[in-house]
């Protein structure tokens, strides 16, 4: 009987579940989009009910599609969009709230309180994280102040926190299993990357008991089965880890130096920094890429809240576009970008500038401009956000990067992919699959059941699609990176 490795990736607008054979190949595949909702202006929130429920829905789909079932299923690798927070009742397994979305900027203000009372140096000395109201430990310390009975029920120990990976292994064994692994623990700034537990003097400072929190593993083991309910048959839980992570695995990112962008929703880059967290002087994240058979992996990340997404702000914000893909056929109708900028912070912005004040901005426009502009400065926007935080990432570190892996949804896109290669002066490298973050998954889990016997046999499974050279003229380029620094300074500091 044919053995599948299956992988769920739970992102921010969809659950998606891949299968996958022995050499790698995508055997199937489907995926559900959930609901966003904002109850006020700034606040991004998920039902946990839904991740859980389209995420298990995906996951029949994908297995009836080619007709397996769970004895087909060597193993499940889960991955997840990262910090967004869950607590739920250890007794009856409900939510206590919707999960706090790691868009949210709800915490914005008491970030703020923490960055004033002196704690930029200790965080980032102990968790590798800029004090933001993007990581999980504000957002739990939120619910357990406002959520009615919140704090009295953590006291006693009744409630558990989790991130998507954590919920969604408790749902798979029915209330059996409270994990995580260390990409995701990395992500919450309640999690020590040099001791690598839960840090108790964080805990105190944001008065969060220990009793809630999972248990820490590594992205690559059996955590437990899932309950027989679900796939007629306990199918091991063997891999966990964070979607950025995972991907960076997925491309084989596997030594010190290597990088990879994804292209999704944001844009993550991430550099692998080898077995020690090498901490950014310039406000890049230090994380823990993966633990695996023992070694623990950093990588220092760029963060960037709008990528792809500024792409779905033409189509249903503008209307300029009816899908996403009509994008690239637009820009291309002009030469270049008339002199257009567009800043897309739309939700402030992350790396490497972290100003939680500053909006969208378009600047440059003219009675010439056209929607094919507009379309040719947003595609523009995710290259130069890119090329900030690499050049911070090359200062930083000091090596000099030969080549960008890319992935995700929107590196399907030439333009922009030709494009990144100018501004960055290096190869793009973009390679057949680009659902490494499902691969980055199953992957890990199929090395700890045994699906692969190691790494290298995995690396080979690795297959180019195309390299993207830079050709701009040295000029051309350098006054169009100059207009955009200026465009980025005055985008900041706006929403005061
Ligand atoms: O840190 C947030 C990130 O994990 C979200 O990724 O792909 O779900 O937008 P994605």
């Amino acid at each position: 009987m044919e053995k599948f490795i299956m992988a769920l990736d739970q992102g921010t607008t969809s659950s998606r579940a891949l299968i996958f054979d022995q050499k790698g190949n995508i055997r199937s595949m489907a995926q559900k989009e959930f609901q966003q909702i904002f109850p006020k202006p700034g606040w991004v929130e998920h039902d946990p009910n839904e991740i859980w429920s389209s995420q298990v829905a995906v996951a029949a789909e994908a297995m009836s599609k080619i007709g397996i079932n769970g004895q087909n299923l060597h193993g499940i690798g889960i991955t997840n969009q990262r910090e967004t927070t869950i607590v739920w009742d250890r007794n009856t397994g409900e939510p206590i709230n919707n999960a706090i979305v790691w868009q949210d900027r709800r915490t914005s203000s008491l970030c703020d309180e923490l960055r004033a009372k002196g704690f930029t140096d200790t965080i980032r000395q102990k968790t590798g994280l800029v004090i933001d109201a993007y990581f999980s430990g504000t957002k739990v310390k939120w619910i357990l102040d406002n959520v009615p009975g919140a704090r009295e029920k953590a006291n006693r120990g009744e409630l558990a926190f989790g991130t998507v990976d954590t919920w969604l292994v408790w749902k798979l064994t029915r209330g059996r299993t409270h994990v995580t692994d260390v990409s995701n623990a990395s992500r919450t700034m309640l999690f020590n990357i040099n001791t690598l537990t839960w840090d108790k003097e964080l805990l105190e400072l944001l008065q969060i008991p220990e009793s809630i929190l999972p248990r820490v593993a590594s992205s690559s083991e059996v955590y437990d089965h899932t309950n027989t309910t679900f796939f007629a048959t306990k199918v091991p839980i063997a891999g966990i880890a964070g979607d950025q992570q995972a991907a960076l695995f997925g491309q084989m990112c596997t030594s010190q130096g290597m990088v990879k962008n994804t292209y999704g929703t944001g844009c993550f880059i991430l550099m692998n920094t080898g077995k020690k967290p090498f901490l950014s002087k310039n406000n890049l994240v230090t994380t823990i890429a993966w633990q695996v058979n023992g070694d623990t992996y950093y990588a220092l990340e760029g963060s960037i809240f709008i990528g792809g997404a500024v792409v779905q702000w033409l189509r249903d914000g503008l209307g300029i576009i009816k899908s996403s893909a009509e994008v690239e056929e637009l820009a291309r109708q002009v030469p270049d970008n008339g002199d257009l900028y567009l800043v897309p912070s739309f939700t402030g912005m992350g790396a490497p500038h972290w100003d939680q004040y500053a909006r969208g901005l378009m600047i440059g426009i003219s009675r010439g401009t056209t929607r094919a502009h507009i379309a040719r400065a947003a595609l523009e926007s995710i290259a130069f956000q890119t090329m900030d935080v690499l050049d911070v990432m090359a200062k930083d570190t000091g090596i000099n990067l030969t080549e960008l892996r890319v992935d995700g949804g929107a590196s399907a896109n030439n333009l922009l992919m030709q494009f990144q290669s100018d501004v960055l002066g290096i190869n793009v490298v973009r390679p057949k699959t680009i659902e490494t973050t499902a691969m980055g998954a199953a992957y890990l889990a199929g090395l700890a059941t045994g699906y692969w016997k190691n790494i290298e046999e995995i690396a080979n499974l690795w297959q180019l699609d195309k390299t993207f050279t830079p050709g701009m003229p040295a000029e051309t380029l350098q006054k169009m990176k100059d207009k955009w620094a200026d465009a980025v300074e005055r985008a900041k500091s706006w929403h005061r």
